[in-house]
């Protein structure tokens, strides 16, 4: 069988490592397939530049010369940004050739506009390392757990916040000095904001509720905190409580529609995304019929993601070698009702600064009562100069009342400062 040929749009960390596992996996990849798969040119755009892997193909600083090539059957873009990647990935599908990608920001933005044309020229449009870099969860969800009824998707689908607040809690380091450690190590950016301000994971879930609910949800359906307001009092109490915090990013379909949202968040120890560590990451799925699974594993790095672009690669493959390529294609076939974050209930956490002097719990803990919160426990906590720290748990109760909650207590005179608000994650509090 003649080899199939491909691009790559890119050689930076995923890409030289594509090159790696095509080229030390070459013989088991070509039996899997029933032919090699041969990497034909590589579009960069310095071409000058030393490469960590070496390579046959040709490299190219002109699209056209991917695009034009008849040989060229597939392309995997590993550039990244929203610009050119999609406007070189939409010409690729226009000219006939299968794409696979790792852009979550173009899948998220753009999979409608990407999966229409691929439908409309019979080519495959694969994504796997988008979300969950090596894990393999796209797959999984349109695929083996097809036969089921998604009911919930929670995540950890950030590593440099979860290596933020896996330091938090182990070394307890304060947020500042975590953030330029991450910085010094090259797991944060030099500007933090797409992964503290929870933007990347809120991308991520975007594009896996998509999936898992079989509708189209966009970044602008997700409601999105980040953990900028994690302080080290807070971690220090989730841990004194039985609670680690992380970063979840969750979709739920109930009755009531569908919720999407991106937020620190208390959960059990118990619970097996809370000994989710480090860069690690891990997503947990629940559907009507298999119950509960997980995956986990490395959510980055040069031959994770890479891992998962290849198979995709493979599995492009093995369509083109069957002849039956556009197999699995957009899967959102509904519109589906996406409910606000204020109809959400959990339980929370609070951390206050009271003035300490009688008769100050039962002002707060009637200004809670008037908006139906009832309190789980009132624990009092330090002197903070001459106030006094209180953290309160709370039963399950709205989000929208625990914010009407919230500003009754920040206009009374005996709270000095509102510490943090943050859901627990758990059906109830014990
Ligand atoms: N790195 C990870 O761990 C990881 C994990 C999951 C997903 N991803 C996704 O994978 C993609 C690639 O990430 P990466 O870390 O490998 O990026 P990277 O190291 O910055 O590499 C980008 C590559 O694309 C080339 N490139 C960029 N813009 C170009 C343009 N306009 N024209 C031609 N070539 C261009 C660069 O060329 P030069 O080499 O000449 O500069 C470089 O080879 C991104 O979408 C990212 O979100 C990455």
């Amino acid at each position: 069988m003649s080899a199939i040929n491909i691009a790559l749009l890119g050689m930076g960390t995923v890409g030289t490592g594509v090159v790696k596992i095509l080229a030390n996996n070459a013989h088991n990849i070509e039996q899997k397939v029933g032919a090699p798969v041969v990497i034909k040119k590589i579009l960069v755009r310095n071409p000058g530049k030393v490469r960590n892997a070496p390579t046959d193909a040709k490299i190219v600083t002109d699209i056209d010369e991917i695009l034009n090539d008849p040989d060229i059957k597939i392309v995997a873009e590993v550039m990244g940004g929203e610009m050119p990647s999609k406007d070189y990935m939409l010409a690729a599908l226009k000219a006939g050739k299968h794409v696979v990608t790792a852009n979550k920001d173009v899948v998220a933005k753009y999979g409608r506009e990407l999966f229409e044309a691929a439908e409309a020229n019979h080519t495959d449009f694969l994504f796997e390392a988008s979300v969950g870099g090596g894990i393999p969860i796209i797959r999984p969800l349109k695929q083996c757990l097809a036969a089921n009824q998604i009911t919930e998707i929670m995540g950890i689908v950030n590593g440099t916040t979860n290596y933020m607040l896996t330091k938090m809690t182990n070394e307890k380091m304060d947020y500042a000095d975590v953030l330029a450690e991450a910085q010094a190590k090259g797991y944060a950016e030099s500007d933090p904001t797409a992964d503290v301000g929870g933007f990347d994971a809120a991308r991520k879930i975007a594009i896996l509720a998509s999936i898992a609910f079989g509708a189209r949800i966009t970044l602008d359906d997700v409601n999105v905190e980040g953990i900028t307001n994690i302080a080290i009092e807070d971690i220090e109490y989730a841990r004194e409580l039985g609670f680690n915090i992380k970063l979840l990013a969750i979709a739920k379909q109930d009755d009531c529609g569908i919720n999407v949202r991106v937020h620190p968040a208390f959960l059990p120890t118990s619970h097996p995304l809370a000994s989710v560590n480090d860069v690690f990451n891990a997503i947990f799925v629940k559907g009507d019929a298999v119950g509960e699974t997980m995956f986990y594993g490395r959510g980055a790095g040069e031959l994770p993601t890479a891992s998962a672009v290849t198979a995709d690669i493979i599995d492009v493959a093995r369509d083109i070698r069957h002849n039956v390529s556009s197999r699995i294609l957009c899967t959102c076939f509904d519109h589906k009702h996406i409910y606000p974050v204020s109809k959400t209930e959990s339980p929370y956490y609070i951390r206050l600064l009271v003035e300490d002097k009688p008769g100050v719990l039962a002002a707060i803990a009637g200004a809670f009562g008037a908006q139906q919160v009832s309190l789980h426990s009132v624990i009092q906590k330090r002197k903070v100069e001459r106030s006094t720290e209180l953290v309160l748990i709370t039963y399950r109760v709205s989000d929208e009342n625990i914010r009407l909650a919230m500003n009754t207590l920040l206009g009374m005179s005996v709270v000095s400062k509102v510490g943090n608000v943050i859901r627990v994650e758990a059906e109830q509090i014990s």
